[in-house]
């Protein structure tokens, strides 16, 4: 079965064309970066428009460098939601259009969903799994049983992780995308000289907080007179900024997989998605508590942690084999939480 996935829901404009031996043929991701660049983060309006003018040619590129054809696909899955409203219809609209034209099979994809499946595309983990699903827009530990079985353990009371490393290189003028840029700064900077918050850590529970620890950024930010803050003191703010945030998704991961135990029983792993996975440090705290908990750590490379089509289309096969596909009427939401799929 060979699939083509198409996602646009935030500032990517990706397809990927993946086969059901798990195979990647193609991974084309257009990063819209340099448009938002100036703002500090993703303009929606811009980004529509920036997904309308790349659309065709990404896909076209994903067919190219596969070297396949439109009639060698056995599917087309698009991202339906959730996400920015006008990106999402470019990309839905695009696989929708292509489904009709060559009679296939449609698969509205979850972004989240895609994500949540990435590691079974890349590391062919069984299910039950704990995911750590980390991105711009959530921060969630989720009992993945199976396909469309989800159920949410423990999520953020306020700012997602992603957001608050964005928001940090906004405060610190480090650009955008955030969460690299700190993560650069953080490996040249000290632990320790700033004292920065561990929000909810020692709680019982699977939280989490960031918006106390993006204000405390902000605080010491304002200690500095104007224009005084140096490359030094940015670089020792990152690197304490991360360490809280290190030592806070290594509290909350021992209680969550506490309570995937207490619901799953043995077996199972710890599995981590979304963009901000793509961080060292973060990883290496993840693998080091799983060792501690003896749960097999899984994380798909650093390019598939962040949004790509890939994902799209191994959802689309995921879902296919099932049997599980949707309407083209199907509408495109902004909103799509992980509890409303159905299989
Ligand atoms: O999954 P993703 O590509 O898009 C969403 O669906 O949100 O995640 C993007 C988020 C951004 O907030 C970005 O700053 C963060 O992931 N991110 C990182 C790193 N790379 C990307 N955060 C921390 N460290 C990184 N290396
Ligand atoms: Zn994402």
């Amino acid at each position: 079965m060979i699939i083509l996935g198409i996602e646009t829901s935030c500032d990517e404009t990706a397809a990927s064309i993946v086969s059901s031996d798990r195979k990647i043929r193609s991974n084309i991701v257009y990063s819209q970066i340099e448009q938002h660049a100036p703002f500090g983060g993703v303009v929606p309006e811009i980004a529509a428009r920036a997904h309308m003018d790349a659309i065709d040619w990404v896909i076209r590129q994903a067919i190219e460098s596969a070297n396949t054809a439109f009639d060698q696909l056995d599917g087309v899955a698009a991202t339906c939601g959730p996400g920015l409203i006008g990106g999402v219809l470019v990309g839905a609209m695009a696989g929708k259009g292509i489904a009709a034209a060559l009679n296939l099979p449609f698969v509205a994809a979850n972004h989240l969903e895609a994500h949540a499946l990435t590691a079974r595309l890349t590391n062919n983990v069984e299910f039950p799994y704990l995911l750590l699903l980390v991105s711009g827009g959530h921060t969630q530990f989720i009992q993945v049983r199976g396909l469309a079985e989800y159920e949410l353990i423990g999520s953020t009371m306020d700012d997602a992780l992603g957001e608050a490393f964005d928001k940090t290189a906004k405060m610190l003028g480090l650009g955008f995308p955030g969460g690299p840029a700190v993560e650069k700064m953080a490996k040249k900077g000290l632990i320790g000289r700033f004292m920065l918050p561990r929000p909810l850590r020692g709680r019982s529970g699977a939280d989490f907080s960031f918006s106390g620890l993006k204000t405390a950024v902000r605080h010491q930010i304002e200690k500095f007179s104007p224009g005084t803050i140096s490359e030094k003191d940015k670089a020792d703010l990152c690197a304490e900024f991360q360490q809280a945030t290190v030592d806070v998704i290594r509290d909350r991961t021992v209680n969550a997989i506490e309570i995937f135990r207490e619901k799953q029983g043995t077996g199972g792993s710890l599995v981590v998605a979304g963009g901000v996975a793509a961080n060292a440090s973060i990883r290496k705290a993840l693998e080091e508590t799983a060792l501690d908990q003896g749960l097999p750590f899984i994380a798909p490379p650093a390019g598939l942690c962040t949004d790509n089509g890939a994902m799209i289309a191994w959802l689309g096969i995921e879902r296919l084999r099932m049997g599980l596909t949707d309407g083209l009427d199907f509408k495109p939401r902004p909103r799509w939480p992980l509890s409303e799929l159905s299989r």
